[in-house]
Protein backbone atom coordinates (compact mmCIF):
# COMPACT_ATOMS: atom_id res chain seq x y z
CA UNK A 1 0.00 0.00 0.00
CA UNK A 2 1.03 3.47 -0.61
CA UNK A 3 1.90 5.99 1.90
CA UNK A 4 -0.07 8.93 1.34
CA UNK A 5 -0.50 10.29 4.72
CA UNK A 6 1.84 13.21 3.57
CA UNK A 7 0.25 14.66 0.79
CA UNK A 8 -3.42 14.36 2.24
CA UNK A 9 -1.81 16.01 5.07
CA UNK A 10 -1.14 18.96 2.55
CA UNK A 11 -4.33 19.35 1.14
CA UNK A 12 -6.04 19.33 4.74
CA UNK A 13 -3.54 21.79 5.40
CA UNK A 14 -4.66 23.99 2.62
CA UNK A 15 -8.25 23.22 3.02
CA UNK A 16 -8.88 23.95 6.76
CA UNK A 17 -5.90 26.43 7.30
CA UNK A 18 -4.49 27.97 4.70
CA UNK A 19 -5.62 31.64 3.18
CA UNK A 20 -6.26 29.46 0.35
CA UNK A 21 -9.06 27.76 2.19
CA UNK A 22 -12.14 27.89 4.06
CA UNK A 23 -14.36 25.88 1.69
CA UNK A 24 -17.87 24.56 2.47
CA UNK A 25 -17.18 21.45 1.25
CA UNK A 26 -14.85 19.08 -0.87
CA UNK A 27 -15.76 15.87 -2.56
CA UNK A 28 -13.23 13.50 -4.12
CA UNK A 29 -15.30 11.17 -6.71
CA UNK A 30 -14.24 8.05 -7.88
CA UNK A 31 -15.80 5.41 -10.63
CA UNK A 32 -13.12 2.79 -11.21
CA UNK A 33 -15.29 1.90 -14.25
CA UNK A 34 -14.88 4.47 -16.66
CA UNK A 35 -11.99 5.96 -15.02
CA UNK A 36 -13.29 8.90 -13.45
CA UNK A 37 -11.25 10.91 -10.59
CA UNK A 38 -12.95 14.18 -10.06
CA UNK A 39 -12.68 16.51 -7.38
CA UNK A 40 -15.41 18.90 -6.66
CA UNK A 41 -14.81 21.73 -4.47
CA UNK A 42 -17.45 24.37 -3.37
CA UNK A 43 -16.32 27.30 -1.73
CA UNK A 44 -19.13 28.85 -0.77
CA UNK A 45 -22.86 28.96 -1.08
CA UNK A 46 -23.34 32.32 0.59
CA UNK A 47 -25.01 34.09 -2.66
CA UNK A 48 -26.37 31.13 -3.38
CA UNK A 49 -25.61 27.71 -5.45
CA UNK A 50 -22.26 27.25 -6.40
CA UNK A 51 -21.86 27.45 -10.05
CA UNK A 52 -18.45 26.97 -12.28
CA UNK A 53 -17.10 24.78 -14.82
CA UNK A 54 -15.89 21.48 -15.07
CA UNK A 55 -11.67 21.61 -15.98
CA UNK A 56 -10.49 18.20 -17.60
CA UNK A 57 -7.07 18.16 -17.30
CA UNK A 58 -3.83 15.88 -16.86
CA UNK A 59 -2.97 16.79 -13.58
CA UNK A 60 1.04 15.93 -12.88
CA UNK A 61 -0.43 14.76 -9.25
CA UNK A 62 -3.38 14.28 -7.00
CA UNK A 63 -2.20 17.04 -4.91
CA UNK A 64 -1.99 19.14 -7.84
CA UNK A 65 -5.65 18.32 -8.87
CA UNK A 66 -7.23 19.36 -5.31
CA UNK A 67 -5.48 22.38 -5.00
CA UNK A 68 -6.30 23.50 -8.36
CA UNK A 69 -9.73 22.87 -7.34
CA UNK A 70 -9.76 24.78 -3.95
CA UNK A 71 -8.19 27.84 -5.89
CA UNK A 72 -10.20 27.84 -9.13
CA UNK A 73 -13.59 27.56 -6.56
CA UNK A 74 -12.29 30.72 -4.71
CA UNK A 75 -11.84 32.27 -7.67
CA UNK A 76 -15.38 31.61 -8.80
CA UNK A 77 -17.01 32.94 -5.45
CA UNK A 78 -15.71 36.22 -6.00
CA UNK A 79 -16.38 36.41 -10.13
CA UNK A 80 -20.07 35.20 -9.24
CA UNK A 81 -19.98 37.93 -6.04
CA UNK A 82 -19.01 40.75 -8.51
CA UNK A 83 -21.13 39.76 -11.63
CA UNK A 84 -24.41 40.20 -9.16
CA UNK A 85 -25.19 36.38 -9.79
CA UNK A 86 -27.40 34.62 -6.96
CA UNK A 87 -24.73 31.65 -6.68
CA UNK A 88 -21.66 31.30 -5.34
CA UNK A 89 -18.27 29.65 -6.06
CA UNK A 90 -17.76 26.24 -7.11
CA UNK A 91 -15.20 24.07 -9.46
CA UNK A 92 -14.74 20.76 -10.48
CA UNK A 93 -11.89 18.91 -12.09
CA UNK A 94 -11.86 15.88 -13.69
CA UNK A 95 -8.25 14.11 -13.29
CA UNK A 96 -6.57 12.76 -17.14
CA UNK A 97 -6.12 13.32 -20.45
CA UNK A 98 -9.52 13.99 -21.83
CA UNK A 99 -7.85 12.98 -25.44
CA UNK A 100 -7.16 9.75 -23.18
CA UNK A 101 -9.80 8.72 -21.02
CA UNK A 102 -12.86 11.24 -21.96
CA UNK A 103 -15.66 8.84 -22.83
CA UNK A 104 -19.69 8.92 -22.57
CA UNK A 105 -19.86 6.37 -19.83
CA UNK A 106 -17.26 8.48 -17.73
CA UNK A 107 -19.26 12.22 -18.48
CA UNK A 108 -22.50 10.25 -17.01
CA UNK A 109 -20.61 9.10 -13.99
CA UNK A 110 -19.70 12.46 -13.29
CA UNK A 111 -23.22 13.46 -13.77
CA UNK A 112 -24.61 11.36 -11.00
CA UNK A 113 -22.06 12.47 -8.55
CA UNK A 114 -22.42 16.37 -9.50
CA UNK A 115 -26.17 15.15 -9.34
CA UNK A 116 -25.86 13.74 -5.80
CA UNK A 117 -25.11 17.29 -4.41
CA UNK A 118 -28.88 18.12 -4.89
CA UNK A 119 -28.19 21.46 -6.63
CA UNK A 120 -25.21 22.66 -4.01
CA UNK A 121 -23.12 22.54 -7.00
CA UNK A 122 -24.24 23.69 -10.73
CA UNK A 123 -21.62 22.78 -13.38
CA UNK A 124 -20.40 24.16 -16.71
CA UNK A 125 -17.57 24.22 -19.47
CA UNK A 126 -13.98 25.18 -18.58
CA UNK A 127 -10.29 24.05 -20.17
CA UNK A 128 -11.29 20.89 -21.54
CA UNK A 129 -14.87 19.84 -21.56
CA UNK A 130 -17.00 21.44 -23.90
CA UNK A 131 -20.86 21.88 -25.14
CA UNK A 132 -21.01 18.48 -26.41
CA UNK A 133 -19.88 17.34 -22.86
CA UNK A 134 -22.32 19.23 -20.98
CA UNK A 135 -25.13 17.39 -23.25
CA UNK A 136 -23.74 14.34 -22.06
CA UNK A 137 -23.51 15.43 -18.22
CA UNK A 138 -26.94 16.45 -18.11
CA UNK A 139 -28.63 13.29 -19.05
CA UNK A 140 -27.61 12.03 -15.29
CA UNK A 141 -27.65 15.67 -13.60
CA UNK A 142 -30.29 18.75 -14.17
CA UNK A 143 -27.68 21.11 -12.47
CA UNK A 144 -25.57 21.72 -15.96
CA UNK A 145 -25.39 24.61 -17.55
CA UNK A 146 -22.96 25.18 -20.90
CA UNK A 147 -25.15 22.76 -22.65
CA UNK A 148 -26.37 23.32 -26.73
CA UNK A 149 -29.14 25.08 -27.71
CA UNK A 150 -30.90 21.84 -28.70
CA UNK A 151 -30.44 20.61 -24.98
CA UNK A 152 -32.03 23.75 -23.58
CA UNK A 153 -28.82 25.60 -23.32
CA UNK A 154 -27.23 28.36 -24.20
CA UNK A 155 -24.18 27.02 -26.28
CA UNK A 156 -20.88 29.31 -26.82
CA UNK A 157 -20.70 31.27 -23.97
CA UNK A 158 -17.49 33.97 -26.09
CA UNK A 159 -20.13 36.05 -27.01
CA UNK A 160 -21.16 37.47 -24.07
CA UNK A 161 -17.86 37.27 -22.24
CA UNK A 162 -16.76 39.30 -25.27
CA UNK A 163 -19.21 42.05 -25.23
CA UNK A 164 -18.66 41.85 -21.62
CA UNK A 165 -15.06 42.27 -21.86
CA UNK A 166 -15.68 45.19 -24.27
CA UNK A 167 -18.07 47.26 -21.76
CA UNK A 168 -14.95 46.72 -19.45
CA UNK A 169 -12.77 48.72 -21.86
CA UNK A 170 -15.22 51.20 -22.66
CA UNK A 171 -15.44 52.06 -18.20
CA UNK A 172 -11.68 52.09 -18.44
CA UNK A 173 -11.91 54.42 -20.97
CA UNK A 174 -14.35 57.19 -19.59
CA UNK A 175 -12.11 57.00 -15.78
CA UNK A 176 -8.64 57.65 -17.86
CA UNK A 177 -10.29 59.62 -20.78
CA UNK A 178 -13.41 60.65 -19.60
CA UNK A 179 -15.28 59.26 -22.33
CA UNK A 180 -16.56 55.88 -22.65
CA UNK A 181 -15.70 55.60 -26.46
CA UNK A 182 -12.45 53.92 -27.90
CA UNK A 183 -12.89 56.01 -31.29
CA UNK A 184 -9.29 56.76 -32.65
CA UNK A 185 -7.51 54.08 -29.74
CA UNK A 186 -5.27 51.45 -30.67
CA UNK A 187 -6.26 48.62 -29.20
CA UNK A 188 -3.62 45.38 -29.02
CA UNK A 189 -5.33 41.65 -28.92
CA UNK A 190 -2.79 38.79 -27.62
CA UNK A 191 -4.73 35.87 -28.80
CA UNK A 192 -7.84 35.94 -31.31
CA UNK A 193 -9.10 32.38 -30.55
CA UNK A 194 -13.46 32.62 -29.33
CA UNK A 195 -13.67 35.42 -27.32
CA UNK A 196 -10.56 37.64 -29.01
CA UNK A 197 -12.66 37.46 -32.70
CA UNK A 198 -15.98 38.15 -31.79
CA UNK A 199 -14.14 41.17 -29.46
CA UNK A 200 -12.46 42.45 -32.69
CA UNK A 201 -16.12 43.10 -34.28
CA UNK A 202 -17.12 45.23 -31.01
CA UNK A 203 -14.19 47.29 -31.27
CA UNK A 204 -14.00 48.15 -34.96
CA UNK A 205 -17.79 48.99 -34.71
CA UNK A 206 -16.90 51.43 -32.32
CA UNK A 207 -14.13 52.84 -34.42
CA UNK A 208 -11.26 51.48 -33.04
CA UNK A 209 -7.49 50.53 -34.37
CA UNK A 210 -6.66 47.09 -33.58
CA UNK A 211 -3.61 45.26 -33.48
CA UNK A 212 -3.64 41.27 -33.22
CA UNK A 213 -1.68 38.50 -32.64
CA UNK A 214 -1.88 34.66 -32.08
CA UNK A 215 0.42 31.44 -32.35
CA UNK A 216 -2.07 30.06 -34.84
CA UNK A 217 -1.68 31.37 -38.04
CA UNK A 218 -5.53 30.56 -39.04
CA UNK A 219 -6.63 32.47 -36.29
CA UNK A 220 -4.86 35.47 -37.57
CA UNK A 221 -5.82 35.23 -41.26
CA UNK A 222 -9.25 34.62 -40.39
CA UNK A 223 -9.37 37.78 -39.04
CA UNK A 224 -7.53 39.34 -41.52
CA UNK A 225 -9.47 37.84 -44.35
CA UNK A 226 -12.85 39.23 -42.30
CA UNK A 227 -11.66 43.15 -41.96
CA UNK A 228 -8.97 43.74 -44.26
CA UNK A 229 -9.43 47.18 -43.09
CA UNK A 230 -8.56 48.82 -38.95
CA UNK A 231 -6.67 45.38 -38.14
CA UNK A 232 -2.77 45.04 -38.71
CA UNK A 233 -1.05 41.64 -37.08
CA UNK A 234 2.34 41.06 -35.61
CA UNK A 235 4.80 38.21 -35.02
CA UNK A 236 4.11 37.94 -31.28
CA UNK A 237 2.81 39.28 -28.00
CA UNK A 238 6.18 40.50 -26.78
CA UNK A 239 6.05 42.48 -30.20
CA UNK A 240 2.31 43.59 -29.72
CA UNK A 241 2.80 44.85 -25.41
CA UNK A 242 5.48 47.11 -26.84
CA UNK A 243 4.05 48.56 -30.03
CA UNK A 244 3.86 52.26 -29.84
CA UNK A 245 1.18 54.17 -29.59
CA UNK A 246 -1.11 51.23 -28.10
CA UNK A 247 -3.45 52.51 -25.54
CA UNK A 248 -4.93 49.39 -24.18
CA UNK A 249 -3.61 45.82 -24.12
CA UNK A 250 -6.43 43.05 -23.92
CA UNK A 251 -4.87 39.65 -23.15
CA UNK A 252 -7.40 37.51 -24.47
CA UNK A 253 -4.76 33.89 -24.21
CA UNK A 254 -3.50 32.14 -21.73
CA UNK A 255 -3.25 33.21 -17.86
CA UNK A 256 0.13 35.12 -16.36
CA UNK A 257 0.23 37.51 -19.23
CA UNK A 258 0.78 40.44 -16.49
CA UNK A 259 4.00 39.57 -15.10
CA UNK A 260 7.72 40.98 -13.93
CA UNK A 261 9.08 41.02 -17.55
CA UNK A 262 5.77 41.98 -19.57
CA UNK A 263 4.46 45.08 -16.99
CA UNK A 264 7.91 46.95 -17.29
CA UNK A 265 7.81 47.10 -21.13
CA UNK A 266 4.27 47.73 -21.40
CA UNK A 267 3.11 50.56 -24.19
CA UNK A 268 -0.53 50.48 -23.23
CA UNK A 269 -2.08 52.93 -20.86
CA UNK A 270 -4.94 50.13 -20.00
CA UNK A 271 -4.77 46.58 -19.77
CA UNK A 272 -8.37 45.20 -20.29
CA UNK A 273 -9.04 41.82 -21.50
CA UNK A 274 -10.42 37.95 -21.28
CA UNK A 275 -7.89 36.06 -20.01
CA UNK A 276 -8.41 34.42 -16.56
CA UNK A 277 -5.63 34.72 -13.94
CA UNK A 278 -3.66 37.66 -15.91
CA UNK A 279 -1.97 38.69 -12.60
CA UNK A 280 0.77 35.74 -12.22
CA UNK A 281 1.57 36.73 -8.85
CA UNK A 282 0.51 38.52 -6.12
CA UNK A 283 2.15 42.36 -5.96
CA UNK A 284 1.66 42.77 -10.30
CA UNK A 285 -1.03 44.65 -9.81
CA UNK A 286 0.46 47.13 -7.53
CA UNK A 287 3.49 46.73 -10.34
CA UNK A 288 0.61 48.26 -13.10
CA UNK A 289 -0.66 50.62 -11.18
CA UNK A 290 3.16 52.35 -9.88
CA UNK A 291 3.49 52.42 -13.95
CA UNK A 292 0.09 54.58 -14.08
CA UNK A 293 -1.45 51.84 -15.49
CA UNK A 294 -5.10 50.75 -15.64
CA UNK A 295 -5.91 47.29 -14.76
CA UNK A 296 -9.45 46.30 -15.76
CA UNK A 297 -9.63 43.32 -13.08
CA UNK A 298 -9.90 40.09 -14.96
CA UNK A 299 -12.32 38.41 -13.02
CA UNK A 300 -14.70 41.18 -13.74
CA UNK A 301 -14.49 41.72 -17.56
CA UNK A 302 -14.76 38.22 -18.64
CA UNK A 303 -17.89 37.19 -16.43
CA UNK A 304 -19.88 37.62 -19.51
CA UNK A 305 -19.87 33.79 -19.77
CA UNK A 306 -20.85 32.97 -16.30
CA UNK A 307 -23.57 35.22 -17.02
CA UNK A 308 -24.74 33.67 -19.84
CA UNK A 309 -24.15 29.94 -18.32
CA UNK A 310 -26.65 30.96 -15.07
CA UNK A 311 -29.14 32.05 -17.23
CA UNK A 312 -29.66 28.86 -18.38
CA UNK A 313 -31.13 27.61 -15.13
CA UNK A 314 -34.01 29.88 -15.94
CA UNK A 315 -34.46 29.23 -19.60
CA UNK A 316 -32.18 31.21 -21.56
CA UNK A 317 -33.08 34.61 -22.56
CA UNK A 318 -30.17 36.04 -24.93
CA UNK A 319 -31.40 39.99 -24.56
CA UNK A 320 -32.06 39.23 -20.42
CA UNK A 321 -27.65 38.37 -20.37
CA UNK A 322 -26.66 40.98 -22.86
CA UNK A 323 -28.45 43.56 -20.48
CA UNK A 324 -27.02 41.66 -17.46
CA UNK A 325 -23.54 41.87 -18.71
CA UNK A 326 -23.80 45.36 -20.05
CA UNK A 327 -23.73 46.09 -16.50
CA UNK A 328 -20.04 45.23 -16.18
CA UNK A 329 -19.78 49.01 -17.59
CA UNK A 330 -21.49 50.02 -14.07
CA UNK A 331 -19.11 47.96 -12.06
CA UNK A 332 -15.82 48.09 -13.77
CA UNK A 333 -16.38 52.17 -13.16
CA UNK A 334 -17.62 51.44 -9.20
CA UNK A 335 -14.41 49.60 -8.70
CA UNK A 336 -12.34 52.08 -10.36
CA UNK A 337 -13.94 54.39 -7.64
CA UNK A 338 -13.35 52.19 -4.90
CA UNK A 339 -9.80 52.21 -5.31
CA UNK A 340 -8.98 55.49 -5.67
CA UNK A 341 -11.01 55.96 -2.49
CA UNK A 342 -9.08 53.56 -0.77
CA UNK A 343 -5.69 54.26 -1.95
CA UNK A 344 -5.72 50.20 -3.61
CA UNK A 345 -5.34 49.01 -7.17
CA UNK A 346 -8.25 47.75 -8.67
CA UNK A 347 -7.86 44.22 -8.13
CA UNK A 348 -7.66 44.58 -4.46
CA UNK A 349 -11.18 46.81 -4.62
CA UNK A 350 -12.94 44.06 -6.57
CA UNK A 351 -11.38 41.75 -4.23
CA UNK A 352 -13.05 44.14 -1.39
CA UNK A 353 -16.24 44.48 -3.01
CA UNK A 354 -16.82 40.81 -3.78
CA UNK A 355 -16.04 40.26 -0.34
CA UNK A 356 -18.38 42.47 1.27
CA UNK A 357 -21.01 41.18 -0.97
CA UNK A 358 -20.61 37.65 0.41
CA UNK A 359 -20.30 39.09 3.80
CA UNK A 360 -23.62 41.03 3.75
CA UNK A 361 -25.39 37.70 2.35
CA UNK A 362 -24.08 35.56 5.26
CA UNK A 363 -25.13 38.03 7.58
CA UNK A 364 -29.07 37.51 6.39
N1 LIG B 1 -14.88 31.57 -23.75
C1 LIG B 1 -15.37 32.17 -22.68
O1 LIG B 1 -16.58 32.34 -22.54
C2 LIG B 1 -14.44 32.68 -21.60
C3 LIG B 1 -15.00 33.18 -20.42
C4 LIG B 1 -14.17 33.72 -19.44
C5 LIG B 1 -12.80 33.69 -19.64
N2 LIG B 1 -12.27 33.17 -20.79
C6 LIG B 1 -10.81 33.19 -20.96
O2 LIG B 1 -10.47 33.97 -22.08
C7 LIG B 1 -9.33 33.43 -22.74
C8 LIG B 1 -9.68 33.15 -24.20
O3 LIG B 1 -10.75 32.22 -24.25
P1 LIG B 1 -11.27 31.64 -25.63
O4 LIG B 1 -12.55 30.94 -25.32
O5 LIG B 1 -11.24 32.68 -26.66
O6 LIG B 1 -10.15 30.54 -25.91
P2 LIG B 1 -9.62 30.04 -27.33
O7 LIG B 1 -8.84 28.81 -27.04
O8 LIG B 1 -10.74 29.98 -28.33
O9 LIG B 1 -8.65 31.23 -27.82
C9 LIG B 1 -7.41 31.46 -27.26
C10 LIG B 1 -6.49 31.91 -28.40
O10 LIG B 1 -5.23 32.27 -27.85
C11 LIG B 1 -4.22 31.78 -28.69
N3 LIG B 1 -2.96 31.68 -27.96
C12 LIG B 1 -2.54 30.70 -27.12
N4 LIG B 1 -1.32 31.00 -26.63
C13 LIG B 1 -0.97 32.19 -27.16
C14 LIG B 1 0.17 33.01 -27.03
N5 LIG B 1 1.19 32.68 -26.26
N6 LIG B 1 0.21 34.17 -27.73
C15 LIG B 1 -0.82 34.54 -28.53
N7 LIG B 1 -1.94 33.79 -28.69
C16 LIG B 1 -2.01 32.63 -28.01
C17 LIG B 1 -4.75 30.46 -29.20
O11 LIG B 1 -4.09 30.06 -30.40
C18 LIG B 1 -6.22 30.79 -29.42
O12 LIG B 1 -6.48 31.26 -30.74
C19 LIG B 1 -8.93 32.20 -21.92
O13 LIG B 1 -7.97 32.57 -20.97
C20 LIG B 1 -10.22 31.82 -21.22
O14 LIG B 1 -9.97 31.13 -20.01
C21 LIG B 1 -13.06 32.70 -21.78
Amino acid sequence: MTDVTGASADVLHTLFHSDQGGHEQVVLCQDRASGLKAVIAIHSTALGPALGGTRFYPYASEEEAVADALNLSRGMSYKNAMAGLDHGGGKAVIIGDPEQIKSEALLLAYGRFVASLGGRYVTACDVGTYVSDMDVVARECRWTTGRSPENGGAGDSSVLTAFGVFQGMRASAQHLWGDPTLRGRKIGIAGVGKVGHQLVRHLLDDGAEIVITDVREDAVRRILDEHPEGVTAVADTEALIRTEGLDIYAPCALGGALNDDSVPVLTAKIVCGAANNQLAHPGVEKDLADRGILYAPDYVVNAGGVIQVADELHGFDFERCKAKAAKIFDTTLAIFARAKRDGIPPAAAADRIAEQRMAEARRR
